[in-house]
Formats: structure tokens, sequence, C-alpha cells
């Protein structure tokens, strides 16, 4: 006997069986004339009978895998075509092999008009340098590709996409590459209407911050020349009835009168510059600054050094007030948070671009903590390098002090 398995596999089994069978049918006929051939004889006959009983196994079992294969691809191509995303297939010369419904959507075009034309035909103009690009570096990579363009349909409107290329080998092996095709049309508006917004939002708190520069011009100035010059004219007036007043009779309550006065006068004056100092528009950033250390010193117990490498820098309005303002900003914080010794403030005027830090050797704070992200200084200084043009940079570690520094271009 012939057995070329001697597992229990699937083979094995299945010559088990058949075997059984033959058996069971030689039992049903005892007076079995083939009983008085020669034994060889016998063997070949018992083993032709096996197989032919094998073989109708087998067609079976064929059948029955034909049927499974039949539902499997079924369902495969219904997950293919009822998809929401679209696939395309497309040759390694760009031709479409194949695709499923969404992508005939997609592409505007009946599915089977779509086999055999150039994928790339659907690609917008504008977009097919960055199409081939792609393909190619699908091809020589291997490895899958996102990538975003607009795909033009057969009657002319176009719509973001989003691609995702792979390669593949088809089964007769030719390199084939299959593209996921989504509709991002939607998002792209969302995106545009976000970037609109942040555009919009950008240029109103600019406005913002010019108005408020501007008010506070205004205000400084009303305050000084107006309540001040009201001031001024009150204490001449005191002053002429003071020398009026030869009999001292009102002497103490003119005395305090103007005491009262020149306190206002000094307030008024005091709240004019700090609105916005003169000396910055009149003689710019570092004399300014300089002002602005000079009022703070014997305050805090704290040495302020003003460092630049040029008193005279040009700037534009923005940038000065922006410059000023975050250094002012920085210099609270350090006064009022760093329990500094000393602060630096320095200006560096570069070939295109000036620079102004302002640096404490204090105690300094976790960045990624919570005080740190909270802050509306911080964030308002932040936001207020974006806006004229400039960015700035916190460095600051428990321990080791704090420094703030703003840059901005100056370009041509
Ligand atoms: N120079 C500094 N030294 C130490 N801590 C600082 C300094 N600057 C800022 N901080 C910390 O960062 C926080 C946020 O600062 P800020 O945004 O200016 O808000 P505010 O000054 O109103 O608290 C402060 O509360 C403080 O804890
Ligand atoms: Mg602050």
């Amino acid at each position: 006997m012939i057995s070329n398995d001697d597992r229990p596999g699937h083979h094995a089994r299945r010559r088990l069986q058949a075997e059984a069978a033959v058996q069971t049918n030689a039992a049903q006929s005892p007076q079995n004339p083939e009983a008085l051939w020669p034994q060889a004889a016998q063997e070949v006959l018992h083993e032709l009978r096996v197989h032919q009983i094998e073989l109708v196994m087998q067609n079976e079992e064929l059948q029955q895998a034909q049927l499974q294969l039949d539902a499997a691809r079924a369902r495969y191509f219904e997950l293919y075509d009822q998809a929401p995303v679209g696939y395309v297939s497309v040759s390694r010369q760009g031709r479409i092999l194949q695709t499923n419904r969404i992508a005939g959507t997609l592409l505007g075009m009946a599915r089977n008009m779509l086999v055999g034309r150039r994928f790339s035909r659907f690609v917008l103009k504008e977009d097919q340098d960055l199409f081939y690009l792609n393909q190619k570096q699908v091809i020589e990579s291997g490895r899958p590709q996102a990538f975003e363009l607009r795909m033009v349909k057969t009657n002319g409107t176009s719509c973001w996409t989003r691609l995702e290329a792979t390669a593949a080998q088809d089964p007769e092996d030719a390199s084939v590459i299959h593209i996921v095709l989504l509709d991002i049309s939607e998002r792209k508006r969302s995106d545009a209407t976000i970037l609109d917004n942040a555009e919009r939002i950008s240029a109103l708190s600019r406005r913002l911050i010019e108005v408020q520069e501007e008010e506070r011009s205004n205000l400084a100035r009303e305050l000084h020349d107006e309540i001040g010059q009201v001031l001024t004219a009150v204490r001449l007036n005191l002053k002429v009835m003071e020398r009026q007043d030869t009999q001292g009779t009102h002497r103490d309550s003119l005395e305090r009168a103007l005491n009262v006065v020149e306190q206002a006068i000094g307030q008024v004056r005091g709240l004019s510059l700090r609105l916005r100092p003169p000396v910055l528009d009149d003689l710019g950033l570092v004399p300014a600054l300089r002002w602005l250390v000079l009022q703070q010193t014997g305050l805090h117990g704290l040495s302020i050094r003003v460092e630049a490498n040029s008193d005279d820098i040009e700037l534009s309005r923005e940038v000065a007030s922006a410059c000023y303002r975050i250094a002012q900003e920085a210099l609270t914080n350090a006064m009022r948070h760093a329990a500094a010794a000393g602060v630096m403030i320095r200006v560096v005027r570069g070939a295109d671009s000036v620079a102004v830090s302002v640096r404490d050797d204090g105690g300094g704070f976790d960045l990624s903590g919570e005080r740190g992200r909270a802050g509306f200084g911080l964030l308002g200084m932040a936001e207020r390098a974006k806006l004229a043009g400039g960015t700035l940079r916190v460095w600051s570690e428990p321990g080791k002090g704090t420094e703030v520094r703003a840059e901005f271009g100056l370009g041509a």
C-alpha cells in the first residue's frame, strides 16, 4: 500500500476515509470473483479504487473551496466598491487600471470610462509637478506617500483631495500604484476660515495696541498740558493770595492748599510720564529706558543697569513702542517676582536687527509650570513682539534667574 503521509494530516485522513469506503463496498459484496485473482492484481485494483474515491472527495472539496472563494471575493469587492474613500489603481505609466465607485464620483466620470485614462489628467495643472514628484518618490522609495492637491472633475470643478499612494506588485509583477483618494475640501474650507479669523484677530490686536499707545499719548499730553496747566495756574493764584495776605490771616490754610496743589502737580506729571514718556518719541528707545530705570532706582534696593551699543537707534514707532513696553513689563516682573539683586537691560543694534533683553539674577521660575503659562504679562510680551514683526524668547530656571529677549528685524 502506498502511503505518502503518515502524519494525522489532511491527506492521510482523506486516504483513510477512502480506504474505509472501499472496505465497506467489499464487505457488501461477499461473493466477489476478484477474490480468486492473484494477490498482486488484487492489490493494484484496491489501490485504484481507493484513488478513485479520493479523487471524488478531492473534487467535492475543490468545489467547496471555490464557493468560499467566490463569497470572499464578493465580500472583498463590496468592501472595495462601497468604501467611503476613492480607490484607484494606476500603472507605473500613470494609466488608470481600476477604480471603485467613490473614485468615479470624485473624478466625475463613470468608472468604466476611467479605465485606461491618464490619472494625471484629473490633477489640476498647478499641482501636477507635486503629483509627479510624489509618484516618483513612491516608486523609488517603495514607501507610501501622502500629499494634498487639487483634482479637477470632467465638468471643470476642482476639489481639494488627499492622496495616499502605495506601490504594490500586481499578479503579473508589474509595478502598480494604489491610490486612496479623500475629499478634504470641507477641511480646507475650515482651514481657510481659521486662517482668515486668525489674520483678522491679529490685525485687530495690532490696531488695538496702536490705539492704546495713541490714547496713552493723548492722555499723557492732556494731563500734562491741560490739568497740569490748570494746577499751575491755581498754584500761581495761591502764591499771589499768599503775598497779598500781609497780615497772615490765611497763612495756614493757604500753605495747606499750596501743599495739596504741589502734590497734585507732581502726581499728574508722574502719571503723564508713565503713560507714555515723551522721551520715547523725542529721543528714542535707549534714553527712554534710561529714564524708566531712573524712576525705579532706590525703590527696591535693586541695581538696574542699561547697556546699549548705541544711544541713537532709529526705530519705527511700532517697534520702539514694542521694545519699550516689553522691557517695562519684564522689569516690572523682575521687581515683583524675582527678588533679584541686579537687573541688566541690554539693547543691541545689529546690522539689520535690534534686540532688547532684560536679565535678572533672581529666583527664576519653571517655564513649563502653571504660573509661567498663565500670566498675561508673558503672553502680552510675546504678542506685542509678534505683532510688531519680531520674536520673544524667555529663559528661566528656578534659582538661576530669568532673561526675556525680544528681537526685531530692521529690513531695508
Ligand atoms: N523675572 C521673573 N522672576 C521670577 N518669576 C517670574 C519672572 N517673570 C515672571 N515670573 C513668574 O511668571 C508668572 C507670570 O508672569 P506674568 O505673565 O508677567 O504675570 P504676572 O506678573 O501678572 O503674575 C509670574 O506670576 C511669576 O510667577
Ligand atoms: Mg507681569
